[in-house]
């Protein structure tokens, strides 16, 4: 066969419509991701915590109901909810229904901009460069105020701008959250801490911007835990993310890392606050697509240090 520009032209387009095809279907190839974090005192047995962030739910996604749910076998001593649950305003019914094994146990949560606005149609590859430009056009609210007043009913903690603590597994736990920085809303409380000598600081971001990690890391927490970056969303094989859609670097655009450095598990020098950012189970529904990067919730395992 005869290579013309007009038969690499042809081929460039069917290579990117079976990319596209190939990134719808990643998109809902939900994933379990498990990690060990040595951060409890010594001697302590382990304490299991379920790091879910960014579903980004519609009322016809029952996939994602039915996996999130069934998440619920694990048997989480806590469950930390990272924002951006919402992607519809009449989803909320659906989002209780998918949190519902939960809300029994221990839980804590903060919001993300997809809690308080609707996504909006959008160019999916604006994703890798500006997000928050499609909040220029008059957003359509969403139900926030109700789904945090569902989960403060169901007994989880209320971290937007606040500290609180929660026992989970007969361990005392000091939590410190801030609304989305990604919005600026965030204003990180003031001290004191709300308890005395805990057996873990907590940290709950939706967005890692780093003002909002370097003071949790001066607060003292031992571990962050964040989302809002979808790890990239659409990111290169055999080299990762191309954004983290924040001020955070790339290279820790998902997985357990260090704030300020590197940690796992730091042999060199040390001091730095673990910091656990989860890829998300979603996407806009605009822009539903992922590539090399699958959705993901994380059941992290504390261990003694
Ligand atoms: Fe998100």
């Amino acid at each position: 066969m005869t290579v013309t520009p007009r038969t690499v032209l042809a081929g460039l387009a069917l290579a990117g419509v079976a990319g596209l095809a190939y990134a719808t279907v990643e998109a809902r190839q939900y994933t379990l991701r498990r990690v060990t974090v040595p951060v409890l005192p010594r001697g302590q047995r382990p304490l299991r915590v379920l790091h879910l962030s960014d579903l980004h739910l519609t009322p016809s996604q029952r996939d994602k109901v039915a996996w999130v749910r069934g998440l619920a076998e694990l048997e989480p001593d806590l469950v930390v909810d990272t924002g951006d649950n919402m992607a519809h305003p009449e989803v909320l019914p659906t989002l209780l229904e998918a949190l519902d094994p939960f809300l029994g146990i221990p839980g804590a949560f903060v919001m993300g901009s997809n809690d308080y606005y609707a996504p909006v149609p959008k160019n999916p590859a604006r994703y890798l460069y500006d997000d928050a430009r499609s909040l220029r056009t008059p957003p359509r609210q969403l139900p926030a105020a109700e789904l945090a007043a569902a989960l403060r009913d169901a007994g989880w903690r209320d971290l937007t701008n606040r500290r609180d603590v929660v026992t989970a597994d007969g361990r005392d736990l000091a939590l410190v959250g801030v609304d989305d920085p990604h919005l600026n809303r965030d204003v990180f409380p003031d001290g004191p801490d709300a308890h005395d000598g805990p057996d873990l600081r907590l940290g709950v971001t939706h967005a890692p911007y780093r003002r909002t990690l370097d003071a949790m890391h001066a607060d003292g927490n031992d571990l962050v835990l964040a989302g809002h970056t979808h790890g990239g969303q659409l990111c290169v094989p055999g080299w990762g993310a191309l954004t983290t859609n924040s001020d955070l670097d790339t290279r820790r655009a998902k997985g357990l890392h260090g704030w300020p450095g590197a940690r796992p598990d730091e042999p060199r020098g040390g001091g730095s606050t673990w910091l656990h950012v989860s890829a998300g189970l979603g996407t806009s529904p605009y822009a539903p697509v992922r590539f090399a990067c699958r959705p993901e919730a994380t059941l992290l395992t504390l261990v003694e240090r």
